[in-house]
């Protein structure tokens, strides 16, 4: 007999929604490939749950519209650690949940339409399934890497049409099974487990108009979907205030540790020109005011188009805090030693010698990995790749390095090898804020669970010299990233998950446009630079339109144009020097901007 309700004995007898409901596919498995690596018992057997498989399908829904830019009903974001969600039913109302994951609690409530008062949701044998639930708990289950795995396998035959139903099925045992033991066994399993309180009596707290319309549940943050019931809080029709930079630089310490003078030679200035956006503001007050806490709110993520602002705002946010600023940047091959660091041999040639073996240096093993590994294994191998060869470098160092410790003097052996802390581990070490740039684009799986397992606040980080760096409790990391709404698929989603507040920055309007941008360049024609700054406005627009995607056309080549203007004094020609020729590196492109942009305006 499950331990929570959710798993109650009537939840399994359910109908599976399409295409499980297909008579090949029986609920019930014995087969080894269907089980989690959770599944512990002897003798082991996997069901398909339905209310699971619910939750999953429609939370692809939203997935899918993300990524292909469509609609789909049904939204899921967060508030603090509250996992709000809108879930389409199968009857076609609306039920809203809230899981808190600190106290593993429910709210949760029925709509027959937005703005009727919500009605009880109960979770009892011939009332609703719970599907709802799941579906909150979908960002909790993705952390997972065996869940996040094959909830990507499954959305990619969901896209191929299920014409795989077998394979399909497979995975959706391993999900189903997968959140059973984790849920079930959640005190056992640490980190992977999930605690969840269900009321024996299946009556859960639920939503009172009055607390709706307090605003007590605002998702400050929307993973994907548009919310109808609960308005998310951060967005549009927040009042604009006026920050001064004496309110922020330094207001926002985190403990009282005074820093060394390297230290705060690294904690930005705010230049003058600076405008405080309130984002920053608040960012700087939930790290604060968690401190306190158990669980204080130390990983954000920053999304929006190129030169909205975002790296400024990770400074800003440093000065805020006083911390010293560090960045990283990340690419489609970053490979793992370059966010944990690596050992170099310490010598001026590029190469090493250990023991007997003649060590490939890093070069060496980006452009051949297979005879680097020979040099390493003895052994050729055609399909080896840069980590595994990475891995084994360590490995061989380490082994020989253990064999040395008894006869070398340390000494002899630091000499052959230095350790270079990256960025990211000088700031988890120290405690310095950490800009991540990008890390949507890492195209190695195995790099973002690295990632990941660095943003889990309790993890300490093991680096390739076996030192073991715990996360000092000022470190705060925040990833920024360009693609928005896209941000809701794939590899992104461990990420975001991770976040303790997810903040959305929207492009600024022309008249921000205009006064950061006088601002910065000094430009007193204030006319001159609204009209670039609409023209700039119009043309991203007009790229986006005619599918112009290699160049960009924002704050940045704004800046150079009115920068441009100010020496040569004409728009037009200093339009073709800077934004024309940031739009596209295509003759044609830049040709079809001119005509149908600049032209126009600027025809004699
Ligand atoms: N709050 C601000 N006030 C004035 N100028 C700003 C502000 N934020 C950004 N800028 C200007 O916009 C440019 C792009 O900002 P940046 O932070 O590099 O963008 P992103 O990291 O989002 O691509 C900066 O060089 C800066 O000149
Ligand atoms: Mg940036």
């Amino acid at each position: 007999m499950a331990k929570t309700k959710l798993f109650d004995k009537y939840t399994f007898d359910r109908h599976l929604p399409e295409p499980f409901n297909d008579p090949s596919i029986s609920k019930h498995s014995t087969d080894e490939s269907h089980m989690s690596v959770y599944n512990a018992v002897s003798t082991k057997r996997s069901t398909l749950h339905s209310p699971t498989l619910c939750g999953i399908l429609a939370y692809m829904e939203l997935d899918i519209a993300a990524s292909d830019g469509t609609d789909a009903k049904g939204a899921i974001g967060s508030q603090g650690a509250m996992v709000v969600a809108e879930y389409p039913s199968r009857k076609g109302e609306t039920h809203v949940v809230a899981f808190n994951s600190n106290t593993g609690k429910f709210t949760a409530g029925r709509f027959k339409s937005p703005t009727d008062s919500p009605e009880t949701y109960t979770m009892k044998g011939d009332k609703e399934s719970g599907s709802a639930m799941f579906f909150a708990l979908m960002p909790k289950a993705l952390e997972d890497a065996e869940f996040f795995e094959n909830y990507n396998q499954l959305l990619e035959y969901k896209r191929a049409g299920f014409t795989d139903l077998e394979a399909a099925t497979t995975c959706a045992f391993i999900l189903c099974d997968n959140l059973y033991r984790r849920i079930e066994n959640a005190d056992s399993l640490g980190l992977s487990g999930i605690n969840i309180k269900t009321p024996a009596t299946g009556n859960l707290q639920n939503f009172t108009a009055l607390n709706l319309n307090k605003g007590t549940y605002n998702p400050t943050s929307v993973l994907c979907g548009d919310f109808e019931i609960l308005k998310p809080g951060m967005k549009s029709g927040m009042p604009i205030t006026i920050t001064a930079h004496a309110d922020l630089v330094g207001k926002y310490p985190l403990s009282e540790r005074s820093l060394s003078t390297t230290d705060q030679t690294m904690v930005p200035a705010l230049d003058e020109w600076y405008v405080i956006p309130s984002e920053v503001v608040r960012i700087c007050q939930h790290a604060k005011m968690t401190t306190a806490g158990t669980q204080p709110m130390r990983n954000f993520l920053l999304r929006g188009p190129a030169g909205t602002g975002k790296t400024e705002a990770v400074k800003a946010i440093a000065a805020g805090m006083n911390l010293p600023y560090t960045y990283i940047t990340c690419s489609a091959n970053s490979e793992i030693y370059e966010l944990l660091g690596q050992i170099l041999p310490d010598l001026d040639g590029n190469s090493a010698i250990i023991g007997d073996v003649e060590l490939p240096s890093f070069d060496d093993i980006r452009m051949d990995p297979p005879t680097a590994y020979e040099k390493l294994s003895g052994e050729y191998r055609d399909d080896v790749t840069e980590e595994v060869v990475y891995a084994k470098l360590l490995e061989v160092i380490k082994a020989q390095s253990e064999q040395e410790s008894g006869a070398d003097t340390p000494k002899q052996q630091s000499q052959k090898f230095k350790y270079v802390d990256t960025p990211l581990v000088q700031a988890l070490r120290y405690g310095y804020c950490v800009e991540i740039q990008e890390p949507s684009i890492i195209a190695n799986p195995g790099v973002l669970v690295g990632l990941n397992a660095l943003l889990d606040r309790c993890n300490a980080v093991v680096l390739p010299t076996g030192e073991k760096v715990s996360r000092h409790p000022d470190c705060v990391i925040i990833v920024t990233t360009n693609n928005d709404y896209a941000g809701c698929k794939d590899i992104n989603q461990s990420v975001i998950s991770r976040m303790n507040l997810v903040i959305d920055i929207e492009q600024p309007d022309i008249e921000t446009m205009v006064e950061r941008v006088c601002g910065i360049t000094g430009c007193k024609d204030l006319a001159a630079v609204k009209r670039m700054a609409e023209l700039v406005d119009e043309i991203s627009q007009r790229c986006r339109e005619t599918m112009i995607t290699d160049g960009s056309c924002g704050m940045r080549e704004l800046i150079a144009w009115v920068q441009s203007f100010m020496v040569c004094e004409d728009e037009l020609e200093a339009a073709r020097y800077t934004v024309l020729s940031s739009v596209s590196a295509d003759p044609e492109n830049r040709a079809e901007i001119y005509n149908t942009c600049l032209a126009p305006k600027y025809a004699a």
